[in-house]
């Protein structure tokens, strides 16, 4: 371990131990807050696949190789897409961007999806979601090969990781594992809520932060829509996890002093003092919430960058697979 990143990793754990020693003490009103910074933390973890995606290359003559299909042109997922596509030329991948227009019909998309799982010069692809509504988001997640599966949106993906067995955890909720990893945020026997129960960030988040491992043996409560007496249950949070997509949904009143806050949630809501005429939003009142909390993720910048070097750890993993280097 290098020793900045001792340091870093020193400094982390006592602000984080500090505060949550002053709450209980009764000196709430003066702890430290840390902020999780997603970029700080996704340049440590891109560094390290920067090394070894040349190890692979010089292993195998090939760079680990990411496709991503691209359906009509909406403005948030073209932003998605192509920090992802940059991202990959940052630690040293080949990307390739497939896009298709709206109108394209679901056994087009299929059939091309077939073509990529075929393709052995690509390790791993992601269909960018949402999709158009005329298409079925089960059949194309399901179209795609397990194997290649870098968002780990397929049910034998979801399913092994429900087992404990290896598998390629969903983005969101692996970059959040490794938030917590960086920071050295305990999760053992400690209460997570988690809301939200979307099959790409709340049901995986909740199978790992569950599993008998590290980060994980967390105590877990997934609310929804359903959900009664919410601002009651989120009250009880050691580590709240944001993920409904309400824009500012969690206020003050609904979280404990001290809680450690993961927002996932990111929304365009209208800003006049903006010159684009917006600015992003998490699930979380963010300027009400933090003073309350030990740590919290901000958005943009928290969970968001993460999301995106866990997808790049997949596909290193998905091309070492590929190529019989595991
Ligand atoms: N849309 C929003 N988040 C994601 C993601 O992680 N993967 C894909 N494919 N689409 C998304």
């Amino acid at each position: 371990m290098s020793k900045s990143r001792r340091k870093h990793l020193w400094q982390s754990l006592n602000l984080i131990d500090l505060s949550q020693t002053l709450h209980k003490e009764g000196f709430g009103f003066l702890y430290a807050m840390q902020i999780l910074d997603g970029k700080q933390a996704s340049n440590y973890y891109q560094e390290q696949l920067k090394a070894e995606s040349l190890e692979f290359e010089a292993k195998t003559g090939k760079k680990p190789h990411l496709a991503a299909i691209l359906v009509g042109n909406s403005g948030p997922s073209e932003t998605y897409v192509a920090a992802k596509m940059e991202t990959c030329r940052k630690v040293g991948f080949q990307s390739s961007l497939i896009r298709f227009e709206p109108t394209i019909t679901e056994q087009q998309l299929l059939l091309e999806i077939d073509k990529l799982n075929q393709d052995s010069d690509l390790h791993g692809f992601i269909v960018q979601l949402p999709l158009p509504a005329h298409i079925d988001v089960n059949k194309v997640i399901e179209r795609v090969d397990p194997s290649k599966d870098v968002d780990g949106f397929h049910p034998v993906n979801l399913g092994k990781m429900a087992k404990g067995l290896p598998a390629f955890a969903s983005a969101t909720p692996w970059g959040i594992i490794k938030l917590m990893e960086y920071y050295n945020i305990e999760t053992e026997g400690k209460h997570v809520v988690i809301l939200g129960r979307s099959q790409i960030v709340g049901l995986p988040m909740s199978l790992l932060l569950s599993r008998n491992s590290k980060p994980g043996n967390a105590t877990v409560t997934v609310c929804h829509s359903k959900s009664q007496n919410l601002a009651d249950i989120s009250r009880q949070a050691d580590i709240l996890v944001a993920a409904l997509g309400i824009p500012e949904f969690v206020k003050k009143e609904m979280v404990k002093d001290g809680a450690i806050v993961i927002d996932v949630g990111l929304s365009r809501i209208p800003d006049e003092t903006r010159k684009s005429g917006y600015r992003l939003v998490g699930d979380v009142a963010y300027d009400e919430v933090a003073p309350k909390c030990s740590a919290i993720t901000p958005v943009p910048g928290g969970v968001g960058p993460m999301t995106i070097t866990a997808l790049m750890q997949n596909t290193l993993l998905a091309a070492r697979q590929q190529m019989g280097l595991t």
